[in-house]
């Protein structure tokens, strides 16, 4: 067998993997999930369960890609032959494919944003919100964006790992952490901007409730890219020498930075402006922020329109870094379990999408009134489905089999390299992986569900 593809460099590998992790969740749902939820505290028990929950579970993916170097759903079928677990790599490779159906969404329409952005559309809005249902709900215009975005994704893929996914994760990683620099600088130097900072860092100990820590959990593995074979997969293609628990370290504090500085960028800006009101949901970035944006532009245009096409630049290189890591372990599966070419594989995975994409793109329009169970339109159910069900249930089962069905040895000697690294917080990584997470992750699951909390 001709060798199979590496990341070249220990940057290379952290940059790729934090390049999945930073994404959607980050820019828009952190801050969203933390203005619900009481502020600094929130931000103080979503640390922790990056710490102790998202960490194990990451490590995790990492010891069966890295053991395997296979793609998701053969590591499984190596590793446990002939047994049920086999199904969760098959899982994992599909809950990927599913998830890019509706992210492709969203990612388009940071695309359009951009692009308003830079025409000086957004900012001279006056009236943000016709603005973003309008475009949404037209039939055709979202989904040509999310085309071009699944394109975009789709030219870095088809080059592969190395001159693909980690080429241009070098290329857009860097760029973002200093665009985000960028936008804290604004963000904080708009007048009034103190009333976000107190309100981002003053913890509302009081709004904390079972429900409160169950949400900082789920918002944990999403943001982490947690349970759905990306991490696995990256994995497979890291050299032998790579450091499991360090780059995990590594990428979890890098995407922990960017939520928090995310928040840091979103409120000081929305509180300096008192007549908005922060929206939930992808209102906060696409219509609250548009509010933001033509205020700072009326007082000084340049200073407007730079920050919001810094904002809209800094969404869509988050989103299409997560798109190469969400299309890349169905391409792998494709690639070597079906031994297609590259270029066939790949295009596979982004026409399916696509077509699909497009029913996720016209429940904003056309296709609003076409309902599943529960009166959820098509984007609703495969938001819900995958986040809620998918997500968790991944987690679990990774959790187990790491933690009582693979031999101790083996995650031993991929976690410490075969002995060449300490070995002193593999008993703690083991209770972790053995009993916090599996135990966390049903309470998530029973809390999501709406059972419990
Ligand atoms: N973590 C990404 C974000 O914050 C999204 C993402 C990429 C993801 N891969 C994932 C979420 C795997 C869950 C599972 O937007």
């Amino acid at each position: 067998m001709a060798t199979r593809a590496n990341f070249s460099s220990k940057l290379g590998i952290i940059l790729a993997s934090a390049g999945s992790a930073v994404g959607l969740g980050n820019v828009w749902r952190f801050p969203t999930e933390v203005g619900e939820n009481g502020g600094a505290a929130f931000i103080l028990i979503y640390m922790a369960c990056v710490v102790v929950l998202g960490l194990p579970l990451m490590v995790s993916e990492f010891v069966i890609g890295r053991h395997t170097h296979k793609n998701t759903a053969d590591a499984y079928r190596e590793l446990a032959p002939g047994t049920p677990w086999v199904l969760q790599g098959y899982m994992g490779v599909f809950t990927s494919w599913f998830i890019l159906c509706y992210y492709s969404v969203v990612s388009g329409w940071t695309l359009k944003y951009l692009i308003g952005a830079v025409a000086n559309e957004v900012t001279t809005l006056t009236d943000s919100t016709a603005y973003f249902t309008d475009f949404t709900s037209d039939p055709w215009l979202p989904v040509i964006f999310m085309v071009l975005m699944m394109l975009l994704c789709h030219q870095v893929i088809v080059r592969g790992v190395q001159n693909g996914i980690e080429r241009y994760s070098k290329l857009m990683m860097p760029l973002l952490l200093l665009i985000i620099a960028v936008l804290v600088v604004c963000s904080f130097s708009m007048p009034g901007s103190e009333e976000g900072l107190r309100f981002l860092l003053k913890p509302d100990f009081s709004k904390i409730d079972s429900g409160v820590i169950l949400s900082a959990m789920g918002q944990a593995f999403f943001s982490l890219s947690i349970a759905m074979g990306c991490l696995c997969t990256y994995g497979s293609y890291f050299s032998d020498d790579a450091r499991l628990m360090k780059t995990a370290g590594s990428v979890a504090l890098i995407d922990t930075t960017v939520a928090v500085m995310s928040g840091f960028i979103i409120f000081p800006a929305v509180f300096s402006v008192a007549e908005v009101a922060p929206d939930a949901g992808p209102g906060l970035v696409f219509i609250t922020l548009p509010k933001v944006f033509q205020m700072a532009f009326e007082h000084v245009p340049l200073i407007g329109w730079f920050f919001a096409v810094m904002f809209y630049l800094l969404l869509l290189l988050a989103a299409l870094t997560s798109m190469m890591s969400i299309h890349e372990p169905t391409t792998a599966f494709l690639l070597e379990h079906f031994k297609m070419e590259r270029r066939t594989a790949t295009w596979i995975v982004t026409l399916s999408c696509i077509i699909v994409g497009v029913l996720c793109s016209m429940s904003f329009g056309p296709l609003k009134d076409v309902r599943f169970l529960f009166g959820m339109t098509f984007f609703d159910f495969f938001d819900y489905v995958s986040a809620k069900i998918f997500l968790p249930v991944g987690g679990f089962i990774i959790a187990l089999f790491t933690g009582w069905k693979l031999d101790r040895q083996l995650v031993r000697d991929e976690v410490t390299n075969h002995g060449m690294l300490s070995s002193a917080l593999f008993p703690v990584f083991m209770f972790l992986i053995r009993w916090a997470a599996p135990i966390a992750i049903v309470l998530i699951f029973l809390n999501e569900l709406g059972i419990l909390g």
